[in-house]
């Protein structure tokens, strides 16, 4: 199928990379026609895009009276994705608030359909909270937000804020046009690490960043399946386009899954959750006073056993964290946890495991084949995970 996408350039040093970005997904076979701000033909002239697409460049809201078509409304009748890189501080303001005083702002408005929206800017404005807000807004509606990386930066300093590269924001929309295998399913995933309170200061935690049950459910988002994510503490920020349940302890994760669990048709557990919490957190802060301080510990529920025992038709999948006998022990939980697959980490093996942005694990199934995976990153895991599940919920 011929993909319309419609490219939004504003005024940053970054448009140029956007020239990349048009020719790519040209090359790919998308017709591509492109709206510039009067800011953004500061940077690049409007010919370039009009060679690299073969479409005229829009810019201007009234500039042709003698063949007229109001040109915001056939601009985003036309297009199937709207993807405004790189997008200045001064575009998501307006963006995120409805303002529309010009072609692109305007054609934004008039678009119902998929925006995908990679800013670009100075660390301290990108960090600043208006900016920040104006994001959250954009991200509860549903635009897809593309991270700016961190790097040397046009005004001479250094930190988050560079436009990606136009292959990482081409992957991006070509994830958007993937296949929806997941559509008309809902899929709960549990992320991050329980946190177990000593006292009000003080926890238990664990080494969970988050980032590979966030792929997961960005994976499921993209495959187009309606999304929980139930996320402990994490270091990352979560995804768009999905339903976010931010809890704390083993406890309230696990109410927060039991109250979801009836309507899914699959669960990813790849939280790290602690096996146990403090018997009676202290109500005050604990008071430094003997050498030694013991704490009783009291195991906490299993979530993921207790779904095995509950499970009617639901496709469960669990990870197992593991340092040694890796495939023994992750054997052992998908059989004990009534798993329908289980990932299996080893977390002391470099590039895996806890924090980084990569994993090493295997599948092992029911029927005891495992498939081995080389390190990849957690994204790419994240897909291999959701494909997986969409085949056992006979979506593939
Ligand atoms: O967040 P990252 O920094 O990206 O790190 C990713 C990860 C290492 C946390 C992830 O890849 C991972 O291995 N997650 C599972 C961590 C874990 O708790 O493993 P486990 O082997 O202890 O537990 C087995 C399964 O039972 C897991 O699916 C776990 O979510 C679940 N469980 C465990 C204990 C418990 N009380 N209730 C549970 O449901």
């Amino acid at each position: 199928m011929q993909r319309n996408i419609l490219i939004g350039v504003t005024g940053g040093i970054a448009a140029y990379k956007v020239v990349e970005v048009a020719s790519r997904l040209k090359k790919s076979g998308a017709n591509v026609k492109v709206i510039m701000t009067k800011h953004a033909v500061e940077f690049v002239s409007p010919r370039t895009f009009q060679e690299i697409t073969g479409n005229a460049v829009s810019v201007e809201m009234f500039a042709d009276a003698a063949n007229f078509n109001v040109a915001h409304i056939s601009l985003a009748n036309w297009a199937d994705l709207m993807l405004i890189a790189p997008a200045t501080a001064n575009f998501l303001a307006k963006a995120a608030h409805g303002i529309a005083d010009d072609l692109l702002t305007t054609t934004v408005l008039a678009f119902d359909g998929q925006i995908l929206i990679a800013p670009a800017m100075n660390t301290k404005m990108f960090d600043n909270p208006a900016t920040q807000a104006n994001l959250s807004i954009l991200k509860a509606r549903g635009v897809k937000i593309l991270e700016p990386a961190t790097g040397e930066l046009a005004c001479g300093t250094s930190g988050k804020g560079r436009l990606p590269e136009p292959v990482e924001i081409c992957a991006e929309v070509e994830k958007i046009f993937a296949p929806k295998i997941l559509s008309g399913k809902k899929i709960l995933v549990t992320a991050g690490g329980t946190v177990e309170p000593i006292d009000p200061v003080r926890y238990i935690g664990n080494r969970s960043s988050g980032r590979m049950g966030y792929e997961i459910a960005k994976a499921a988002v993209n495959a187009g399946a309606d999304v929980v994510l139930v996320s402990g503490k994490a270091d990352v920020e979560p995804p768009s386009g999905l339903k976010f349940v931010k809890v704390e302890s083993a406890l309230e994760m696990r109410e927060a899954v039991l109250s979801e669990f009836a309507t899914v048709d699959a669960v990813i557990m790849s939280a790290a959750v602690a096996d146990y919490r403090v018997k009676s957190p202290a109500a005050q802060k604990i008071k430094k006073s003997a050498d030694t301080l013991t704490l009783e510990l009291i195991k906490n529920p299993d979530i993921l056993r207790e779904l095995g025992t509950l499970k009617k038709s639901q496709i469960l999948v669990g990870f197992a964290a593991e340092t040694q006998n890796i495939l023994d022990y992750a054997n052992k939980k998908l059989v004990e946890k009534n798993l329908d697959f289980i990932v299996a980490n080893d977390v002391t093996a470099e590039g895996a495991g806890f924090g980084v942005a990569t994993n090493i694990a295997s599948i092992i199934r029911r029927n005891g084949s495992v498939e081995n995976f080389p390190k990849m990153s957690k994204a790419a895991l994240a897909e291999k995970i959701i494909e997986r599940t969409a085949n056992l919920l006979g979506k593939l």
